[in-house]
């Protein structure tokens, strides 16, 4: 069989990162993996430090803004497959600095579609053969739920709220956009959250075990009651390498596995896998308290609830997650509390201003 190549954008952040140990550990080296990563604050190699010496993985630092260099990438490597992760990805950045938000998941869209199409169309505008696009977006753009049910189907209009999902909305129209117009093989997928190893601690689940851990306050929007759809991050991973290999070219997949939850159960959740897994005579133990909940005022224009109905997903590909909520919660803390140097890592510079301008006088 041939080694097929993989061009992964954003391979250096949370999910790209979780990605590129997932389909080495299914594949080996009957896949090569290229990474090209601006390595914005979210990208960091050390989450990529086991596959660094593999045969068969390359890392390039670029950024998909950057137009001619993806057209140089694709002209020196017979790309099969792209996996387009690299995007920014956190809302409450997005609120208070929208700009680079279009920059890079618009216009670095933009880019690597015009690239791949490049590479892979034929004189007379058919493509070559067993070459595939998929654009990694998110359930955010379908807008927001109400409490009292429904849920998200890959038919419901796009209604996104923040300058964050307004960016993959319009991202994944232009995807849509090269399907309909060139019959670019391509396909979107929209998850709902993910939770797991090598998040960068903006987001909520790791930045309330990092907080916990040090006795710092846990901040709650609002009434803390918002519903998120939560993932484990390897079953996202195996769903969109599925979606890639078995699902219909053209089309759009949800993935999600039913776990919604409360903002606030989650920390709940935290808080007693915290006790449970430390062992006594760990002095951060003394920390881990319900009095650390601290209610902030609310994110502006905060969604309500996310909920995914992943019924063509299992349907047509046969993917179901492997990890449930409570399982995947407890390995997800056990890492963070193994890896504390990582952490340090990543809180340490940058991480302290943005935290002050963010939580300061909430
Ligand atoms: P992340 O912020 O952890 O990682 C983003 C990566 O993209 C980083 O490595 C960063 O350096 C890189 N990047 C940013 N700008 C770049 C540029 N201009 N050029 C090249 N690289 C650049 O994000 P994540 O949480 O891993 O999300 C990955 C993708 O999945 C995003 O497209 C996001 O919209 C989507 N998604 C995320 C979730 C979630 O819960 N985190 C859920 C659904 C979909
Ligand atoms: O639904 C998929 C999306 O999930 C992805 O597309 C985004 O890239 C990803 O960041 C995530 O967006 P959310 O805004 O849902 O995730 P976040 O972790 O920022 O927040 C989850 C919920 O927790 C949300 O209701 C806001 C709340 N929250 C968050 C933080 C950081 C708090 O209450 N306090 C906090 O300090």
């Amino acid at each position: 069989m041939a080694v097929r190549t993989y061009l992964v954008t954003g391979g250096a952040g949370f999910i790209g990162s979780n990605y590129i140990h997932y389909m080495f550990e299914k594949y080996g080296d009957d896949i090569r993996i290229i990474n090209v990563d601006k390595l914005t604050y979210a990208g960091n190699l050390e989450n990529l430090k086991d596959v660094e010496d593999h045969p068969n993985y390359t890392f390039i630092r670029a950024d998909v803004c950057d137009g001619e260099k993806m057209m140089e990438i694709f002209n020196e490597n017979d790309i099969d497959r792209v996996v387009h992760f690299a995007a920014e990805s956190h809302v409450d950045r997005s609120i208070k600095n929208p700009d680079v938000f279009v920059r890079t998941n618009v216009l670095g869209t933009l880019n690597l579609l015009n690239a791949a199409k490049a590479a892979w169309e034929n004189e007379d505008g058919t493509f070559k053969e067993d070459k595939k696009f998929l654009h990694v977006s998110t359930d955010e753009v379908y807008g927001s739920l109400d409490d009292d049910g429904g849920y998200f189907y890959e038919t419901t209009p796009y209604d996104p709220h923040s300058p964050y999902s307004a960016s993959k909305a319009s991202s994944d129209f232009l995807v849509k956009s090269y399907m309909d117009t060139y019959h670019f093989p391509a396909n979107i997928t929209n998850c709902s959250n993910n939770y797991g190893p090598y998040q960068f601690p903006e987001k909520l689940i790791p930045l309330m075990i990092n907080n916990a851990l040090q006795g710092k306050k846990l901040p709650v929007y609002g009434d803390g009651k918002n519903v998120r759809d939560w993932l484990y991050v390897a079953d996202h991973a195996k769903g969109i390498d599925m979606v890639q290999e078995k699902g219909r070219l053209f089309e759009t997949y949800n993935i999600g596995g039913h776990n919604e939850k409360q903002n606030i159960e989650i920390i709940y959740t935290i808080l007693d896998c915290l006790r449970e897994i430390l062992p006594d005579d760990d002095p951060r133990k003394a920390n881990i308290s319900e009095d650390l909940i601290t209610y902030v005022t609310d994110r502006k224009g905060h969604d309500r609830r996310y909920a995914i109905a992943p019924d063509k997903i299992k349907k047509e590909v046969g993917w179901e997650p492997d990890t449930m909520f409570k399982e995947g919660i407890r390995k997800t803390i056990k890492w963070y509390f193994e890896h504390e140097d990582w952490m340090k890592n990543v809180t340490s510079g940058d991480y302290q201003n943005y935290y002050e301008s963010m939580y300061a006088n909430r």
